[in-house]
């Protein structure tokens, strides 16, 4: 028999079913709450809310597992292509070849940007941040390529996809040349989709970009990595804003903005300046961490530390700490920062305050290391999430569409003034 919880309030008894995964994460189903009890739940920060049912990726924040559609992370870092991922994560099971070459195919057809949104993006000032030109750009998108129906009515979602994964290296990497006072360089339909990034990035008209496989096979494992995490900040912005039944561009834009802050995908670049400060004040990790153990008084956090579902640690900053050696050594880089990381690392997990509250490196603590030493600045680190995440933030809305899930709206105890009577200005 299934399970019930049963919940007594006001004198009265009410039960509740309770859910499992196929991972045997256990839930209780409150979705008639108020209906049955005229009672809602207050839970901040959504700890313990699980918001949907999702069948893409899976987590377990005790034992430090990741999976993509029932594989592995460490599986599909090792094995697999970025657009492979892209592919898995989005329909659901790894593309056959001919499926993969037709997928594949398509995005390599659409990487060139109307030019239109080039008039955009000259608005924009040279010092902006990359990623606000980003979720500007995506959203405009929306208007460039508003046929979200075909002629005949038919579902264009998946011409949609396409166009996001084939453009969004291009517009991200319009930021870097401007910066840098470089032309622009368009996208080269020759190149597979992690060279042709990095063309476009690199590439000068005076000189040839060759594209060393070390980078290339970098970047493949930092997009994997990267590229879903359930129900995190911008995946739920995107479920949140696509609930309403925005189009596609709108929600991916405001998955960017989402994932622009510190506290999450901004957190890569924090990190870096973080580790720059400490070295030009000395290299003395220990005060540092002193610091962040004083967060209350002294306001400061140790970046890439910390995080909300992994209490053991986090699987792909494990595949990355390794990673950051192997690509720092294949390259010839003796970067001062990574001996930095390394040393407040290891003097963070000796230190009983990040101990017992179980903060260990995330995602974001190593990455930087790697972006850096493959010549990508720092303001664009996020960037780089973003193009990781996308897939997954694609998958998340499509499932979320296809499932019918009503619009997001949640609950609130209000606890403002009770209705008063209105005095109007003169008599103020
Ligand atoms: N440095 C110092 N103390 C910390 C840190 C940190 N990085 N993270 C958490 N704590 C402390 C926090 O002060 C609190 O202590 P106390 O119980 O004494 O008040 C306790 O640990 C629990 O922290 P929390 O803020 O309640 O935990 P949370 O689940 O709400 O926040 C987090 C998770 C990731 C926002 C947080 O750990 C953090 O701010 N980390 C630094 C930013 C960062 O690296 N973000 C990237 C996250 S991973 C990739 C991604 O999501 O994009």
């Amino acid at each position: 028999m299934a399970n019930t919880a049963e919940l007594t309030v006001d004198g009265k008894s009410y039960s509740f079913p309770t859910l499992e995964g196929t991972e045997h994460e256990k839930a209780f189903d409150i979705s008639n709450l108020r209906d049955q009890t005229g009672y809602v739940t207050l839970d901040r920060g959504y700890k313990n809310t699980g918001a949907t049912k999702s069948a893409i990726t899976f987590l377990d924040g005790e034992q430090g597992i990741l999976q993509y559609r029932g594989y592995a992370i460490e599986d599909l870092a090792a094995k697999a292509s970025f657009l492979e991922v892209a592919y898995l994560l989005i329909y659901g099971e790894l593309p056959t070849k001919d499926q993969y070459a037709q997928f594949e195919n398509s995005i390599r057809r659409h990487t060139l940007v109307n030019e239109d949104m080039r008039k955009i993006f000259d608005g924009f000032p040279v010092k902006a941040h990359p990623m606000g030109v980003l979720a500007s750009l995506v959203s405009a998108m929306s208007a460039f390529y508003s046929d979200l129906e075909g002629s005949s009515g038919e579902d264009k979602t998946d011409l949609h996809i396409i166009r996001l994964l084939a453009k969004l290296p291009t517009i991200a990497t319009w930021s870097y040349k401007r910066s840098q006072g470089h032309p622009i360089n368009y996208p080269k339909n020759s190149l597979d989709y992690i060279p042709n990034f990095l063309n476009m990035m690199f590439s000068l008209p005076v000189e040839d970009y060759k594209i060393d496989p070390v980078v290339v096979e970098a970047l493949n494992v930092l997009l994997i990595l990267h590229a879903d995490h359930e129900q995190n900040c911008s995946t739920s912005t995107v479920r949140l804003v696509g609930s309403s039944q925005a189009n596609i561009y709108s929600s991916i834009s405001a998955g960017i903005s989402a994932l622009w802050g510190p506290l999450h995908g901004g957190a890569n670049q924090e990190v870096i300046e973080m580790l720059e400060n400490i070295k030009a004040d000395g290299g003395d990790v220990a005060k540092y961490v002193d610091m962040a153990k004083n967060a209350k008084t002294t306001g400061f956090r140790l970046f890439g530390f910390g995080h909300r579902v992994y209490k053991n640690f986090d699987p792909r900053a494990k595949i990355i700490k390794k990673a950051a050696d192997d690509v720092l050594t294949k390259l010839g880089i003796n970067d001062p920062v990574l001996e930095i990381a390394k040393g407040l690392e290891e003097a963070a997990l000796h230190d009983e305050y990040f101990v017992s509250r179980k903060l260990y490196p995330n995602v974001d603590f190593y990455s930087g290391i790697i972006y850096r030493a493959l010549g990508i600045p720092t303001n664009m680190f996020t960037v780089m999430f973003a193009i990781g995440r996308l897939p997954g933030w694609i998958a998340q809305w499509k499932e979320m569409r296809e499932q019918k899930e009503p619009i997001g709206r949640p609950r609130q105890i209000y606890t403002g003034p009770t209705l008063r009577e209105f005095v109007s200005l003169e008599n103020r």
